[in-house]
């Protein structure tokens, strides 16, 4: 008798890890998810509550409001913009829409989860590019790319890394791919980035029918909680994409609170003012504790413990742990001697340090 089975490629499939520990129901400074200290858009909550009213109905399949404002803020065609449940839906979408057994997926080494465990999902191969100190390496990623690539996922900046290619980079990886790959550069942490040479990709949507941007309302705009993300591309390839996404994907206090945070300007301006000043702030303090830092134009960043038999990433986390704090150990990615630490509110960064300083210097 044949046994019951999941399709091959999800028994690949690494579950996700809360770093809290389970049914400890402490007040912890969670620096451990890379969200916004200061809290969801103030225009979003009114906006939410005021829909609250109306959750008896199905969302909007067209999702008009959202997309109406997602163009008018950015400057977009309204037609080539789709919605879904946080951008980690949409980039699962993108692989059940565009690959299967037998095709290959392009993803980068260090590079966001999200992009295996779709290609997993898919039953597609997932390709992993070699990265150069945790940099995507472009040349790398060309030189993987063949016949049976269907997609290349580019989280840029990257998470975990924190680290960013230019946009000449960027367009150096689109023009050496194949015409039938499905470029999608995953922008989650765009609005964070101060670099002069840095791009969303949104102009290459614009002048190549294989690009697609993929943007979130969970970083800048606080709303991690509400799970919404956005994608530009192409017609044909929004299209495609309309026809796999489940009708109704996005809730109605979703799309109602994320059109509304489009047009937060206070709360975006906080949001950056605060990463702008804590995270070079972080990265000196952490720095001075002897912890390798890596460059991230991000709202986190990832540090090296120095390897030491009586004090490696499980000692510090567990250090952190009675100080109820709790960060991201990113052995997952096979990063064993890392850390993920997202900013946090001055408080709680102060905490960090403090008690960082207490077993490292
Ligand atoms: C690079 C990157 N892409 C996508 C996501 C998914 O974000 P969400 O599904 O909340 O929009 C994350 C979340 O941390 C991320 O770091």
């Amino acid at each position: 008798m044949e046994l019951l089975s999941p399709r091959s490629g999800v028994s690949q499939i690494k579950p996700y890890r809360p770093a809290r520990p389970a049914g400890d129901e402490r007040a912890w400074i969670d620096l451990s998810l890379t969200v916004n200290p200061l809290g969801p858009s103030p225009k979003a909550l009114t906006a939410y509550r005021h829909a609250a009213t109306g959750i008896h109905r199905y969302p909007d399949s067209r999702q008009d409001k959202l997309r109406h404002a997602l163009a008018r803020r950015y400057d977009l065609d309204a037609e080539r913009i789709v919605c879904a449940a946080g951008s980690e839906d949409l980039i699962q979408l993108v692989c059940l829409t565009y690959a299967g057994p037998g095709d290959e997926v392009l993803c980068h080494e260090n590079g966001y989860q999200g992009f295996l465990k779709a290609a997993r999902v898919s039953g597609a191969t997932p390709i992993i590019a070699k990265e150069r100190d945790m940099v995507v390496d472009v040349e790398a990623m060309i030189d993987r790319a063949g016949e049976r690539t269907k997609v290349c996922y580019l989280a840029n900046p990257n998470n975990p890394t924190g680290t960013y290619i230019p946009l000449e980079a960027v367009q150096r990886l689109r023009a050496g791919l194949p015409s039938h790959t499905l470029l999608v550069l995953d922008s989650a942490y765009a609005e964070y980035v101060r670099r002069d040479n840095y791009g969303d990709g949104i102009e290459l949507v614009e002048t190549c029918d294989n690009v697609l941007v993929v943007r979130t309302f969970s970083k800048l705009h606080g709303l991690a909680g509400l799970r919404v993300g956005w994608g530009y591309g192409p017609r044909p390839v929004i299209d495609s994409l309309n026809l796999v996404r489940s009708a109704f994907n996005v809730s109605v206090p979703a799309q109602e609170a994320a059109a509304a945070a489009l047009s937060d300007v206070e709360h975006e301006t906080a949001t950056h003012a605060h990463n702008d000043a804590w995270l070079p702030w972080l990265t000196h303090e952490l720095e001075q504790l002897g912890l390798r830092v890596y460059p991230s134009v991000c709202n986190f960043i990832l540090v090296r413990v120095p390897t030491d038999p009586s004090l490696g990433v499980a000692q510090v986390v567990e250090h952190l742990a009675r100080r109820n704090i709790v960060v991201k150990a990113v052995g997952d990615y096979g990063m064993a001697d890392c850390l993920r630490i997202t900013v946090g509110r001055e408080d709680e960064n102060r905490a960090l340090v403090a008690a960082l300083s207490e077993i490292l210097s």
